[in-house]
């Protein structure tokens, strides 16, 4: 298996073309997707973009209602807000001012994505390592604080599950030029909403909050995240950038759980009561194994240590269609951990039972 710091989970039509299956019997718990359909009134919205022959147009490149739309959505200045094909696409923005300032910092094991960005403009950058131990899923304190010139957060972190309390991260602001803070999970955490910094952006200018409606719309094949941030690096970034990073469905789709709020907070409501019952069910379950140490999460997937490698048994799930997240790509893990995420509890009890066969 070729490993690479840019691998990623939720490869499944690569794994269901390897066992030669269909991608819908393939379980996968190695993407952090939330298991529900996207809501009705979002899918009409996108059959309806087509059907009226909005595509046939560029999308609007000032991006005056989205940005509009998220403003409300955050109380934040439109000025400060920049929608984009995905946080992944933005990081790639903030990687280039990371360029600009030096050395960053990248908190290990930690999401790969912002070693790709950091690349593109050269920049250099250290592994951070992030003390693997801890024993709440309440908000903690970030535990590191090195000495560069700049800072990139995941928060809650991956793969660890870790929520980072707002009051530690705020604290770390005065010490670097620029902190980069990835809340792509942050709203689907129960609770997580309460460390977020986004509203820090309108007093500290050296700090760029990346949001993603991936993860808790399911539709990361829509591609759509935002950067809030000053509004004078935004100018920055929109004259270098492509002239339509957006598309126009990820343009309707954005405006409408924005502007949807009560669509917007039962979804979250529907995500937090989930995310609290099955991540509970899940380290119940994984803990009986004695083998095993499931790490406590906040969110929406769980980190584990096993006693000894645990490819084999990666392999052996994936020939019966269950792909968990093999953790040899991220720097600091090896092969004795694997993430999980969370599925609907049909899906979870298939995804115990199975490693039952194969571990004590
Ligand atoms: C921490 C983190 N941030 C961002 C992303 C990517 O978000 P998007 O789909 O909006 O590019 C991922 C995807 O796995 C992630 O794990």
């Amino acid at each position: 298996m070729n490993i690479d710091f840019y691998n990623h989970g939720g490869n499944i039509d690569n794994e269901a073309r390897e066992l030669g299956v269909q991608p819908k019997n393939i379980i996968d718990a190695s993407a952090s997707i939330v298991p529900f359909k996207i809501p009705k009134k979002l899918s009409d919205n996108l059959i309806k973009t087509i059907k009226n022959g909005s595509i046939r147009s560029y999308p609007d490149r000032s991006f005056f209602e989205v940005k509009s739309a998220i403003s409300k959505w955050h109380n934040i200045d439109p000025s400060m807000i920049l929608p984009g094909n995905g946080a992944s696409e933005l990081f790639t923005w903030a990687a280039r001012d990371a360029s600009l300032y030096g050395m960053s910092s990248l908190p290990s094991p930690g999401f790969g994505d912002y070693q790709r960005a950091l690349r593109c403009w050269n920049a250099p950058y250290i592994h951070s390592p992030l003390p693997l131990a801890w024993n709440t899923k309440k908000p903690q304190p970030f535990p590191i604080d090195p000495k560069t010139k700049v800072l990139w957060i995941t928060n809650p972190h991956n793969p660890t599950g870790q929520l980072w309390s707002r009051s530690s991260l705020k604290s770390l602001l005065a010490s670097y030029e620029l902190v980069i803070c990835d809340e792509a999970f942050i709203s689907l955490t129960p609770g997580g909403e309460n460390q977020s910094l986004i509203d820090l952006t309108k007093k500290h200018s050296n700090l760029i909050v990346i949001r993603s409606l991936t993860k808790f719309l399911g539709i990361a094949g829509l591609r759509i995240g935002y950067a809030v941030t000053n509004s004078e690096r935004l100018l920055k970034w929109r004259e270098i950038r492509d002239p339509w990073p957006m598309n126009t469905l990820a343009i309707n789709a954005t405006n409408l759980i924005m502007k949807n709020s009560i669509l917007h907070k039962k979804r979250l409501n529907k995500i937090h009561k989930w995310v609290e019952e099955e991540g509970y069910w899940l380290h119940k379950n994984l803990s009986d194994f004695s083998t095993l140490k499931p790490l406590p999460s906040a969110t929406n997937f769980q980190l584990i240590k096993s006693n000894s490698s645990t490819l084999n048994i990666i392999e052996k799930l994936k020939k019966r269609g269950i792909l968990l997240r093999d953790c040899r790509s991220f720097i600091n893990l090896g092969e004795d951990w694997f993430r999980i995420s969370l599925l609907k509890r049909k899906q979870n009890i298939k995804i115990i039972n199975t490693l039952k066969n194969y571990i004590s």
